[in-house]
């Protein structure tokens, strides 16, 4: 069942009524389902069940506090990219033997963090990384654990900004370089080899390039078996696909089954890290029309959430569906929902057919994932405030920022 669904017409979050959430929280409002959030990761941890494995939440997704603490709860590990996010998942209550650390530009007071933290594994993308994490776990008196960052180079067929596994790509090694700096990292005193890693982008539909990848680096680890390097894991990344609109996404099961069964004889450690999948649908963004702006060619509904808020339509031309809060009887027309932000690229929909008034509220839809995390205060808009409904409870878990909070930290000249 969605988290979000009409009762007496009016649309809910779990049993909450969005139109409460609006009066109590103001708008523009994030707005999340805890219950949506657990049963998503429920599913994964379903398919695993037996397997040493553990599923590495990809904070970049959604970041909350609040989010990475039900994650938490439920003996998650984290997939983190920066020193920001290594402080926000130990403040969330993570355990640091369960974090992986991703990102092609680590930086050596980073590394430095993360040893310090001793986390489970950094997943490095470069030659050049590898030297680097050598030396500053040498200083530190430490041994790294590490995989390499394989870049299978094959098609996720996604949008190219969210493609990460081909050669022209930045990210992970190239196929036909890894064996050899496998056996180099192997001469490296200050690592450990533990894994192998691979994330191939993201907004993935098809279990097939998954598959393909996966093939891939099983050749991979049988050469390196022969070098004499064993690995302890193999971490096959995120990138599974959610419905925004009409995609057939397929369910945990269709996409990790096969991969499962290639893995059976293997004695290595599983793991993810989904990001989107987790958190995609578990999440709203509540905005209200100011205005409505019929035109000649079109017509703009004028609505207090813009693309500082979400950014991903302006951002990627993609699509989130939007519905009326409590709909109104009427002739829909189609109407383009844009933000009061001075840019023509400021719209979340275009051509939507809605029966709408000014003060009506929408519900932005399967704004979870890189929604919140992605936001600005361009246009010094304070963002907006984040709630997790719980059952009949609607908890604050960001509250709205101020106008002065967001130029405390400039000064006019001497
Ligand atoms: N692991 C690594 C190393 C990643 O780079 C990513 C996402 C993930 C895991 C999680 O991927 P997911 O399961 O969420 O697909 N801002 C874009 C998405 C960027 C994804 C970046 N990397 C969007 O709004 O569509």
């Amino acid at each position: 069942m969605s988290p979000f669904a009409r009762q007496n017409g009016v649309l809910h979050a779990e049993s909450v009524s969005l139109i409460d959430i609006a009066s109590h929280f103001g708008t523009p409002c994030w707005v999340y389902s805890r219950h949506a959030l657990e049963t998503a990761f429920d599913e994964f941890q379903q398919e695993l069940i037996g397997l040493d494995s553990l599923i590495c939440y990809a904070v970049k997704a959604n970041s909350n506090l609040a989010v990475l603490d039900i994650f938490a709860r439920r003996g998650a590990g984290f997939d983190i990219v920066s020193a920001g996010e290594l402080k926000r998942v130990l403040a969330a209550g993570a355990n640091p033997r369960k974090i992986v650390f991703s990102g092609v530009g680590k930086t050596a007071a980073e590394m430095e963090l993360a040893l310090g933290i001793g986390i489970l594994c950094f997943n490095v993308e470069s030659a050049a990384e590898l030297e680097r994490l050598d030396a500053v776990a040498g200083r530190a008196g430490k041994k790294a654990p590490i995989s390499l960052r394989v870049n299978p180079d094959v098609d996720a067929k996604t949008h190219p900004y969210i493609s990460t596994g081909l050669k022209e790509n930045k990210f992970g090694v190239a196929c036909a370089d890894a064996r050899a700096l496998y056996r180099h990292a192997a001469t490296l005193a200050n690592l450990e080899i533990t894994g192998i890693d691979c994330h191939i982008g993201s907004q993935l539909l098809h279990p097939a390039p998954f598959d393909e990848a996966l093939d891939k680096l099983l050749l991979l680890i049988d050469q390196l078996t022969a070098d004499g390097i064993v690995l302890h894991h193999i971490d096959l990344g995120g990138g599974l696909g959610i419905r925004y609109r009409d995609e057939e996404a397929p369910t945990v099961k269709a996409y990790l089954q096969p991969m499962l069964e290639k893995l059976k004889e293997r004695q290595l450690q599983v793991l993810l890290e989904p990001g989107r999948r987790l958190v995609g649908n578990a999440g709203l963004l509540l905005t209200r029309v100011e205005y409505l702006k019929p035109g000649e060619i079109r017509n703009f509904a004028i609505v207090d959430a813009a693309m500082n808020d979400l950014a991903r339509p302006a951002l990627y031309g993609s699509w989130h569906d939007i519905v009326p809060v409590a709909p109104r009887s009427g002739i829909a027309s189609l109407w383009d929902i844009v933000g009061p932000v001075c840019e023509s690229g400021d719209f979340l929909g275009h051509g939507r057919p809605l029966a709408l008034a000014a003060g009506d509220l929408l519900a932005i839809l399967s704004a979870g994932a890189y929604g919140m995390v992605m936001s600005s205060n361009y246009n010094t808009r304070p963002r907006a405030a984040e709630v997790m409904v719980d059952g009949a409870a609607a908890n604050l878990v960001r509250r709205r920022e101020t106008v002065e909070e967001l130029y405390a930290l400039e000064q006019r000249l001497p």
